[in-house]
């Protein structure tokens, strides 16, 4: 497990906060932002690895094989950037980018930002290794305290990398609002690099959050080992089951634990109770078609530039323009 040297009591009490309040609320609700811990990091990169999560090769395809493009898009000007990945991880995706940057010998430097201190000190290990002239400097904490920061150390143009199914986290809602702030921290022509999985046949998208072998099973009860571990918490890990829908009008791919019986749980001194056949929300995923892409840039004050798709047109990333 890696605790944070720096905040530690802080970091557990909002784990704690956020956990008795979605579980207080109804339905009752938990946040996949602490899916990953070290256990779930490791079942995780098991999603990626099923035939059936088809988002992250689409994704890896078009990084290796567009990215020349989509750097001729970014840094059509030539003029010197900030490149500023939010939720960078192991940079496995944005590797492929940073890699023609610098065969391109463009002027950047690279601002990794991650909630994990773990992530940020083992990107700052492994990039320099593999590329030597790459200028580099990681930031470990909140994506927009981090990209407000970023904006102090420099007045350079920024070019922000939002990839993943990252934004599909959030509900419709949820990202207008992200979009909204976030264009509230750049400045004219600034650049956002975006990454939607796109509405698909349904079977496709269920498939991908419901394989049959129970590694995505294993990825959601991991959250109420975690709890139990590091709460205090008491969950029966048998008394659920996971199970996944999608909503092809609305576009949510929801995943949720379903309560096998009626139960009593404790964490620390609170105590809940579920009803037997009782859900807990434990993930969405919204999937998005591209005039609705189109739309979310436009309500937030960005116009689209371009779209980078894979070959079976799964997955886009696309680059926003500051407007
Ligand atoms: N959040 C990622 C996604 O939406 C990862 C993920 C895959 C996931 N399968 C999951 C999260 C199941 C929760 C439950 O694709």
């Amino acid at each position: 497990m890696i605790i944070s040297t720096e905040q530690p009591t802080i970091t557990n009490t909002q784990f704690l906060t956020e956990t008795l309040e979605g579980l207080s609320t109804e339905p009752k609700r938990m946040y996949s932002k602490y899916f990953y811990d070290e256990a779930g990091d490791l079942i995780f990169q098991q999603i990626m690895d099923m035939d059936e999560y088809y988002l992250t090769n689409a994704e890896m395809e078009i990084m290796k094989r567009q990215s020349a493009e989509i750097v001729n898009t970014i840094a059509a000007d030539g003029s010197g950037f900030d490149l500023i990945e939010l939720g960078a991880g192991d940079a496995t995706k944005s590797i492929h980018l940073l890699k023609t940057l610098i065969d391109k010998n463009m002027d950047f430097k690279y601002f990794p930002i991650d909630i994990s201190a773990h992530v940020i000190s083992e990107l700052e290990d492994k990039l320099p290794a593999i590329f030597p002239t790459l200028n580099l400097q990681g930031l470990n904490g909140d994506y927009f305290e981090m990209l407000q920061k970023a904006t102090e150390i420099s007045t350079r143009k920024k070019v922000v990398l939002f990839m993943g199914a990252n934004i599909g986290n959030m509900s419709v809602d949820e990202a207008r609002e992200f979009c909204i702030n976030l264009k509230a921290l750049l400045s004219l022509n600034d650049i956002l690099i975006i990454g939607f999985d796109l509405k698909k046949n349904p079977k496709k998208i269920l498939a991908a959050y419901n394989d049959k072998g129970g590694i995505t099973r294993a990825f959601n009860l991991n959250l109420l080992s975690r709890i139990n571990r590091e709460l205090g918490g008491d969950f029966n890990i048998d008394g659920f089951e996971h199970y996944a829908s999608y909503n092809p009008e609305t576009g949510e791919c929801k995943s949720y634990l379903i309560s096998l019986e009626k139960q009593t749980v404790k964490i620390g001194n609170s105590t809940f109770n579920l009803e037997k056949d009782e859900y807990i929300l434990m993930e969405i995923s919204q999937k998005y078609a591209q005039q609705e892409i189109e739309e979310l840039a436009g309500l937030s004050g960005f116009k689209v530039a371009a779209y980078f798709s894979d070959e079976q047109g799964y997955f886009v990333d696309a680059i926003w323009e500051v407007a």
